[in-house]
């Protein structure tokens, strides 16, 4: 079991959302499994979208240049996170009726048109599967 592990509370020590993935985790572990855990905890802050990064985005692969490539490389090594696991536990404290801003600036950076989703038939479609298991398990909490 390969979990990637997503934390998108401000707080730490505190958080409730912190507690109950290390509860899952623990939980898992007491059930005899050994997962392989990855953290991407969004306390470190990620950058926003911006110009650069949607031209680079929309410019062609063969076609960009090494410093949009160098704009993407983030987004790349956040989706081949997502890649390598089998299970996403998605840690989401409720601020003002929404997720956390750190979460959404993780969603903008990993759904990327004709990477990660296409739209095929006025609707997005979804391309990522995982190399253990053709579909990832989503649990958010
Ligand atoms: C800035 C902020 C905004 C919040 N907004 C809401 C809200 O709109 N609705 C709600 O039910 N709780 C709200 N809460 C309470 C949090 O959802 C609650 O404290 C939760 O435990 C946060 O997750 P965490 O403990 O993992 O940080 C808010 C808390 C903070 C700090």
């Amino acid at each position: 079991m390969r979990i990637l592990r997503i934390d998108s509370s401000a707080q730490t020590e505190t958080s409730q959302s912190r507690r109950l993935s290390n509860r899952i985790i623990d939980g898992l572990h007491a059930l005899g499994n050994s997962p392989d855990v990855t953290v991407r905890d969004l306390e470190k802050r990620l950058p926003q979208l911006d110009r650069a990064w949607i031209e680079a985005n929309t410019t062609p692969i063969d076609d960009r240049t090494d410093y949009q490539r160098k704009t993407l490389a983030l987004s790349d090594t956040l989706i081949a996170e997502i890649e390598a696991a089998d299970t996403l536990i998605i840690g989401v404290a409720l601020y003002n009726f929404s997720i956390p801003a750190s979460l959404k600036l993780w969603i903008d950076l990993v759904c990327r048109t004709r990477k990660t989703f296409v739209y095929s038939e006025g609707k997005p479609k979804g391309l990522m599967s995982s190399p253990l298991n053709s579909s990832i398990d989503f649990w958010f909490l």
